[in-house]
């Protein structure tokens, strides 16, 4: 059993794991402490994260219906992500396993995203293809075996879901981006506003968001005086469609490239419908299996993070006491 921790962005988050198994796995969410910024703000992420993490952990032992002593290993996120909040993270953990004189394990934040995918119900074993969309990284992986993965595209600028949020907050409709857009793009024509679709044709595996965050400024700033809010929902359909179409394209050019069964999505951007949608139509025409994870297991969660550190290696008490977070959250990727 693994007791894991998550605090990367603005999310505090506790699970514990038995296995593929998620016995509890509970998120405390500051997005409303962020909205009033459009944004995360990574000094009162930390601070959140201070006054939520142990509560956090007792509500995750307490819904697994166990005790610290029932505990094999403590989990956590050391990077990527923002600094201060992994320190609480990180420091968090150090405490519990030295305290208890149990192991723990470090884990890569987006390899935890991967590996939301081989959690039950119905776990999808490795090998498979990774798309990756969150609000601080979009990237494509070829994920060989359960211990890491191979990074073969990502975006050069942007990640998705940060393009989706700053689009929010030009249109006007608050943080967290993602979910507001798809929900003001159900009232919009997609086809209304043709926005670019960037290295579609061209950048190999790579992927980027920047020019079409610059190109929704300008067709707002284009519009009639007073016209936004007559078009916000065709402009946030038409931008999402963009978002989900190049998303799209490089997965469909990833599995024309290589000898892919299956296919995981996972990120925050993940739980968006239309991507769920195209990625759906586009394995069922290749014939390759896809791996949907529910909502709560694409936005940040330490599920995922347990479902890694299976996979990790454990350092044994006292070795992790000299860890030092900001040069861990530095370590190379697998
Ligand atoms: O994985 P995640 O929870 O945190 C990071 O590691 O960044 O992803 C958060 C991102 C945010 O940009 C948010 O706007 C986006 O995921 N997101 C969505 C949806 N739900 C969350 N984007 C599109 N559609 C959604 N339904
Ligand atoms: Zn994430």
């Amino acid at each position: 059993m693994i007791l894991a921790l998550e605090t990367s962005c603005d999310d505090t988050c506790a699970a514990v794991v038995d296995g593929p198994r998620v016995l509890s796995n509970i998120v405390s969410s500051q997005a409303a402490h962020h909205a009033e910024f459009g944004g995360v703000v990574p000094e009162v992420a930390s601070r959140h994260h201070l006054e939520l993490i142990n509560p956090v952990i007792d509500a995750a032992l307490a819904e697994a219906g166990c005790g610290l002593g029932d505990i094999d290993s403590i989990a956590v996120t050391t990077h990527p992500g923002l600094i201060g909040a992994l320190l609480v993270g990180v420091n968090s953990a150090k405490s519990l396993a030295a305290a208890t004189r149990k192991p723990l394990i470090a884990v890569d934040h987006l390899h935890g995203h991967l590996a939301a995918a081989w959690l039950e119900p119905d776990p999808l074993e490795p090998p498979f293809l990774g798309l990756i969309a969150s609000g601080g990284h979009t990237l494509l992986a070829a994920v060989h075996d359960s211990t890491g993965y191979e990074l073969i595209g990502q975006t050069l600028d942007d990640a998705a879901g940060e393009a989706l949020d700053k689009a929010a907050r030009m249109l006007g409709l608050g943080y967290p981006g993602g979910p507001a857009i798809q929900r003001e793009a159900e009232d919009g024509d997609p086809g209304a506003f043709q926005f670019p679709i960037a290295m579609s044709h061209g950048g190999g595996l790579d992927l980027s968001f920047s020019g079409l965050k610059t190109s929704l400024l300008y067709a707002i700033r284009d519009l009639p005086e007073g016209e936004l809010e007559a078009r916000r929902a065709d402009l946030a359909a038409s931008f999402q469609t963009a978002v989900v179409a190049q998303l799209a394209a490089k997965l469909e050019r990833a599995l024309k490239g290589g000898e892919w069964n299956a296919v995981a999505l996972g990120g925050g951007v993940a739980a968006n419908t239309l991507l769920r949608e195209r990625a759906a139509e586009i394995c069922e025409r290749r014939g390759v299996r896809l791996k949907l994870v529910s909502l709560d297991l694409c936005t940040d969660n330490a599920a995922m993070i347990g479902s890694a550190a299976r996979f990790g290696t454990p350092t044994a008490y006292p070795d992790y006491l000299g860890w030092d977070a900001a040069a861990s959250s530095r370590q190379p990727r697998a």
